[in-house]
């Protein structure tokens, strides 16, 4: 222990980062700006050569900080083998969920499994990859001992939530405060002094339980306070009320209230997913996590809210949704950004494409719809200009990106069906908020 604590303090510590995605890119950079030797691992080749050729492959890292670091302390591999070289291991691999919203571990049995292959003494290593509580203790742990050697003596494990938020310019894995669980107290006591080394706030946490709970905590008070606004989004279109003005009336309480915004449906890697490890472990233990459900019942009956609202919208505008075009703006899960995991724009193109419609979309961000696991839209983004705008029988805003709030956009549209409350009412010939 006190050997590693010292590699930490001199920072001589090899860090080893499995998983060069959204959360395990930045905690190279990270790691390697505050001084250590890093390796980047990752199964996919075309990752670790981009990165060794100082290229980046997410949108808000920038080139010369990949160049910084790949040209300096930093090297990307897919030799798992070299992981013995690490003094540190940080687990950053997917967590989704199985076909029927089960949790799908694989990819971290899999990296346990390889882990163990090459674990030695004196390692400390951190699962950060959004979990049900338990999974560090379960799955990690009994791999990482049949080797023989012993948890808090010989290795030291741990959970640290990932709390990143790409695009955020106020907050990075610098200033997030990071919140460190172990598997005993000198598991706590390394995984603390590893990432006390390289971010600003370490908050440790009395069990590694506690520290995937606070995660989970934390997504799912965004799933649930989404799906509340989703409801009364509803429920005031219904009354005639606009729900963004009511946020906007009720967000200037000083206290005891946080502004929520509808939207056509959750998107990105985490709270449509997450949220799904709680209820599904706490059936284990004959609780079901109702309030959590429902949020997802709300949640993912927006997308056909918002397409029954362009259909009647297509409607009433003397149309038939069926031969329609629509143009759905941003494929893009959040604003100014490049990821699409999730995001609810492909279940609205879907539907609408379902129902007959003829639809395209923009994105300046997305130039092309990338294939997934679901979707495979074969399609590619349309120039965003007023002239493209004028073309379609109705433009149906999905995401909010900075691009799109530009008025002129819609000065020639015919109907605009605005779910994030971007296009003001005068700057369409009509605009319905959905
Ligand atoms: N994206 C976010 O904003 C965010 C925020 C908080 C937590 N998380 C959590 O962090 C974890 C990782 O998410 P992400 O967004 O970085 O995912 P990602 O898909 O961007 O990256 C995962 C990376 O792991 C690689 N990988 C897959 N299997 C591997 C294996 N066996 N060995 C090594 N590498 C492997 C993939 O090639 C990919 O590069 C997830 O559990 C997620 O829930 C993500």
């Amino acid at each position: 222990m006190d050997q590693l604590l010292g590699l930490i303090e001199a920072r001589t510590a090899t860090i080893g980062v499995v998983g060069l995605g959204y959360v395990g890119l930045p905690l190279v950079l990270l790691f390697e700006e505050a001084g250590f030797p890093v390796l980047g691992f990752d199964v996919d080749e075309q990752k670790t050569a981009k990165l060794a050729r100082g290229e980046s492959y997410i949108r808000h890292i920038g080139e010369e900080r990949i160049q910084r670091a790949f040209g300096g302390r930093a090297e990307a591999t897919t030799n798992f083998a070299r992981l013995s070289e690490c003094d540190a291991i940080i687990v950053c691999v997917p967590t989704p969920l199985g076909e029927h919203r089960e949790p799908d571990l694989k990819y971290i049995r899999v990296t346990a499994e390889t882990i163990a292959r090459v674990i030695r003494r004196g390692q400390v290593i951190v699962l950060e990859s959004t979990t049900y509580p338990g999974t560090t203790r379960e799955e990690l742990l009994p791999r990482f001992e049949a080797t023989g050697l012993k948890c808090g003596t010989d290795f030291f494990l741990g959970f640290s939530p990932e709390r990143e938020d790409p695009g955020n310019e106020r907050f990075s894995t610098k200033n997030i405060p990071k919140v460190v669980g172990g598997i005993d107290a000198d598991s706590l006591r390394a995984a603390a002094a590893l990432y006390g080394a390289a971010v600003d706030h370490v908050v440790p946490v009395s069990s590694a339980e506690v520290a995937e709970s606070a995660k989970l905590l934390e997504n799912i008070f965004r799933a649930v306070n989404i799906a509340l606004v989703n409801e009364m989004k509803v429920v005031f279109d219904r009354m005639g009320i606009n729900v963004w003005e009511v946020i906007e009336a009720a967000k200037t309480k000083p206290f005891g209230f946080m502004p929520f915004y509808p939207g056509p449906g959750l998107g990105g890697h985490c709270i449509p997913l997450d949220p799904f490890y709680l209820t599904w472990k706490a059936a284990e233990y004959g609780v079901w996590a109702r309030f959590i459900e429902l949020a997802g019942e709300v949640n993912t009956s927006m997308p056909r809210y918002v397409v029954d609202r362009v259909t009647e919208a297509v409607n009433r505008a003397g149309k038939s949704i069926l031969g329609a075009t629509v143009l759905v703006l941003g494929l893009s899960y959040k604003p100014d950004i490049d990821d699409d995991r999730e995001s609810p724009s492909f279940e609205l193109i879907e539907l609408l494409q379902e129902r007959g419609a003829k639809v395209s979309y923009c994105d300046p961000f997305i130039p092309e719809a990338r294939r997934g696991r679901k979707h495979d839209l074969g399609l590619k983004s349309v120039p965003c200009t007023a002239d493209e705008f004028a073309k379609y029988d109705v433009v149906l805003v999905s995401t909010p990106h900075s691009a799109f709030k530009d008025a002129s956009l819609y000065g020639k549209t015919k109907l605009v069906v605005d779910t994030r409350n971007i296009v003001g009412a005068d700057a369409a010939e009509k605009v319905v908020r959905a």
